[in-house]
């Protein structure tokens, strides 16, 4: 199914134009949110971005996100507006975003393979000078308080970003952003077959000190496999409640096929703006199956909450939703009711 959907993609855009842009990222800016007023916010580029850490809106007493959206994704996106208002929300945290909207660009709607495939090369580019200007930034601090957090193409990006930090260190000491948290990290060109054959280097398990992945969507748009440390497959991973079936004869065309996709940041959201722990507890469990079957140890070292700060703890964590705002169903979310 998986493969047949990709190769419907590939015959009908093979042909399109691509665009690939140079070395130079002129319009590449790392956004400084006022999470008090999203519209007072601001731009720097990578030349400047020695002046966020001295920035009225910057606190170094919090912890940092940097934020990278999706491809075709601008700041105006309501996954990136609902981003940006959660985060608002709590006060633990510095809201960067890395806005390369200017470089994921398509002319043609639904975007084409080259289009993305173009994307993808300057997001490796993108990755590497992003995590350059952050070292030279914030030094050894990217060791400690920052998280580095990602939707679909955007958690590559975020491993592109780890990976020239690692590398800017000279390569006697690794040195690794503590959290990277993937918002169910792209399959397309990344995963091409659906299973742990991979392409263009994906976010893997090593690429920071805790890799904490969400998986909405693991049959289509997002990774097919576990790919963090730890890992939450909310209602299986894959087909969220409240979407509608993916419909594979429309697939990248049909908007109504990214809602799984796309839940990945609603569920996340949701978390960030709750912070308590009564909001999307998971338990740890071997498989879907062994979830639905109650085959899960309730032990304390085994539960989790999806979206919340991220644990030591590692593996695969099973949970159940609502298929509405709110999407939490605190404990009750830990064992499986077929009537949701
Ligand atoms: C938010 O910032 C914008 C741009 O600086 C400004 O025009 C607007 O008045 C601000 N809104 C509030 C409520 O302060
Ligand atoms: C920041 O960049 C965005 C485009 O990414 C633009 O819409 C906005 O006007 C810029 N803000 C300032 C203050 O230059
Ligand atoms: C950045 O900081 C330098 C000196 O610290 C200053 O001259 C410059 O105006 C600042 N630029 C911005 C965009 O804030
Ligand atoms: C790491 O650094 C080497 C040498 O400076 C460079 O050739 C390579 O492209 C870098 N890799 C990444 C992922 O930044
Ligand atoms: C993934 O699927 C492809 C195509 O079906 C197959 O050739 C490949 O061996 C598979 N790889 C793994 C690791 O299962």
């Amino acid at each position: 199914m998986y493969f047949k959907f990709i190769f419907c993609v590939f015959v009908t855009f093979f042909y399109q134009s691509s665009h690939v842009f140079g070395n130079n990222f002129p319009k590449l800016q790392l956004v400084l949110i006022d999470k008090s007023n999203a519209s007072n916010s601001v731009n720097f580029t990578l030349d400047q971005a020695k002046n966020i850490s001295s920035h009225p809106l910057f606190n170094h007493l919090l912890t940092t996100v940097v934020y990278s959206f999706g491809y075709t994704k601008t700041l105006n996106d309501p996954l990136v507006t609902t981003i940006i208002a959660s985060y608002s929300k709590n006060r633990m945290y510095n809201l960067i975003i890395v806005d390369y909207s200017a470089y994921s660009t398509s002319n043609l709607s639904p975007p084409s393979i080259p289009d993305y495939t173009a994307t993808i090369k300057n997001v490796k580019q993108i990755g590497f000078l992003v995590g350059n200007a952050l070292w030279n930034t914030f030094g050894m601090k990217l060791a400690i308080n920052f998280q580095l957090v990602g939707h679909s193409l955007g958690a590559h990006l975020s491993a592109f970003i780890n990976r020239a930090i690692a590398n800017a260190t000279d390569n006697s000491f690794h040195m690794k952003i503590p959290v990277i948290i993937g918002l169910d990290p792209a399959a397309p060109l990344f995963f091409p077959f659906g299973n742990s054959t991979t392409m263009n280097d994906p976010l893997k398990p090593s690429d920071a000190q805790i890799v904490y992945v969400i998986h909405t969507d693991s049959v289509y748009f997002g990774a097919p496999i576990k790919i963090g440390t730890i890992d939450f497959w909310p209602n299986g991973g894959s087909n969220q409640p409240g979407c509608p079936p993916f419909n594979p004869t429309t697939s990248i065309a049909d908007f109504n096929n990214y809602c799984s996709h796309q839940r990945s940041v609603f569920y996340f959201s949701e978390a960030i703006s709750n912070s308590n722990l009564k909001t999307f507890n998971a338990v740890k469990c071997n498989s879907w199956d062994q979830f639905k079957k109650k085959m899960c140890f309730y032990l304390p070292f085994n539960l989790n909450n999806m979206g919340l700060y991220p644990t030591l703890l590692t593996g695969d964590f099973y949970l159940q939703t609502s298929n509405t705002s709110p999407f939490s169903l605190g404990f009750k979310g830990m064992f499986y009711n077929a009537t949701i």
